[in-house]
């Protein structure tokens, strides 16, 4: 079993908050999708035996692909891989590109999930964001693909916005509650510090939350989305029973994953590589044959750790018996002391056969997954 990402590096404008790879000219546009289809050739034995059962066309914005140019993509991995019978086909889509003849065709091409990048839906933030949207499109857009028939559906949004009062937050929750989508993705605002917030934060122009109205918002979050049956399973997603993204939780948990086009990353046997975040040199490295990118394959420790950071960001959290067997690692005697003290300062369920954050443990999950990671020397 396997999975397949495929990164589409464009965007019509960029958000203020973004560093993902993508760019705002489609002056590379035709050389990145012959070079997406080339890869796909290229690297069709790094799969090879194994069945595809996820495919997330990912970005940038691969909504802005027509239909033949997505077509042709998926064309190119059914051609050379052995996809499921029954796959889930995500597509990452902006609001503004969601209409019924737009969504009936990705149907027709199999697309079976949507993720799409709302945010807000509150017209100041959405144009504080640089956002291509409206408050308007943004809950219209996810209307329009339900009565076009995709029900499996997760929206973005985004907590953490700077003097967002919690009267403002509820009321975007109420919102995105409202359109009864199977799955909301909920990520802090990162200010990243190569994007425009970025930048302006470093000239003390734009600050971000503090880490208490973040962390309010985080569990306003996750109890209004449990009284709407809308679960937590992971630091960033929630899901109605049964509609957990597959794609992510292969990631999670270790599925491999082929990643085509620029910048995009791949798990294989062990191995981690990424390509190239550049569009021209993604292009003219397939082209010639010579895919431009780099890979690492991970120690005992780094895969121990790795471990550690994405499964205590589970709702099952970390298994101590699994670790054991896998790393050779006896986690309650190695980590006795911090164990004790997050289970004392009840931010750790302890039990023998797992290791799980508490609801308050959630806002710390970063530091107690660096304070039980095994350092080199
Ligand atoms: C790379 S984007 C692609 C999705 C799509 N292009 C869109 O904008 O809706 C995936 C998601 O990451 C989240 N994201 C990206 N940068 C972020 C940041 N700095 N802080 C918080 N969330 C971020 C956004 O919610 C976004 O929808
Ligand atoms: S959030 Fe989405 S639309 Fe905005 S710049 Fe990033 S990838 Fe592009």
């Amino acid at each position: 079993m396997a999975g397949i990402y495929v990164h589409i590096p464009f965007c019509r404008k960029a958000c203020h908050y973004c560093d993902f790879h993508f760019s705002t000219s489609l002056k590379t546009k035709a050389g990145v999708l012959n070079g997406i289809h080339l890869e796909a050739l290229q690297r069709k034995k790094s799969l090879a035996h194994q069945e595809i059962k996820t495919i997330y066309l990912g970005g940038g914005t691969p909504s802005l692909l027509n239909s033949s140019e997505l077509e042709n993509i998926l064309k190119a991995i059914y051609t050379h891989y052995s996809v499921s019978s029954t796959p889930e086909i995500t597509l990452e889509a902006n609001p503004e590109d969601i209409t019924d003849a737009v969504v009936k065709n990705w149907i027709k091409l199999g697309i079976n999930r949507l993720s799409i990048g709302v945010q807000s839906f509150n017209e100041d933030i959405l144009s504080w964001m640089n956002r291509s949207h409206n408050s308007t499109q943004a809950a219209l857009s996810v209307k329009i693909a339900q009565d076009a028939g995709i029900s499996n559906i997760s929206i973005d949004l985004i907590y953490g916005v700077p003097h967002r009062t919690p009267k403002d937050w509820m009321s975007e929750l109420k919102s995105a509650i409202s359109l009864n989508t199977p799955h909301i993705s909920s990520y802090c605002l990162t200010i990243e510090p190569e994007t425009v917030f970025g930048k302006k934060a470093a000239k003390g122009e734009v600050l971000a939350s503090p880490n208490s109205a973040s962390s309010a918002e985080f569990i306003t979050l996750v109890d209004n989305l449990k009284d709407a049956g809308i679960h937590f399973y992971e630091v960033s997603n929630f899901s109605k029973l049964g509609f957990e993204s597959k794609h992510n939780s292969n990631y999670w948990n270790r599925v491999d994953y082929l990643g085509l086009g620029p910048g995009a990353h791949s798990f294989l046997d062990g191995t981690r590589s990424w390509n190239v975040s550049n569009n021209a040199l993604y292009a003219k490295g397939v082209k010639t044959g010579a895919l431009v990118s780099q890979s690492e394959t991970l120690s005992n420790i780094d895969s121990y750790n790795e471990y550690v950071m994405t499964n205590l960001r589970r709702r099952e959290g970390i298994d101590p018996k699994w670790i054991a067997n896998n790393y050779g690692v006896t986690i309650s005697l190695n980590f006795q002391d911090i164990l004790t003290r997050y289970e004392d300062s009840k931010d750790l369920l302890i039990s023998e056969n797992s290791i799980k954050l508490t609801q308050n443990g959630f806002l710390l999950a970063d530091r107690i997954a660096s304070d039980l990671f095994l350092t080199h020397d």
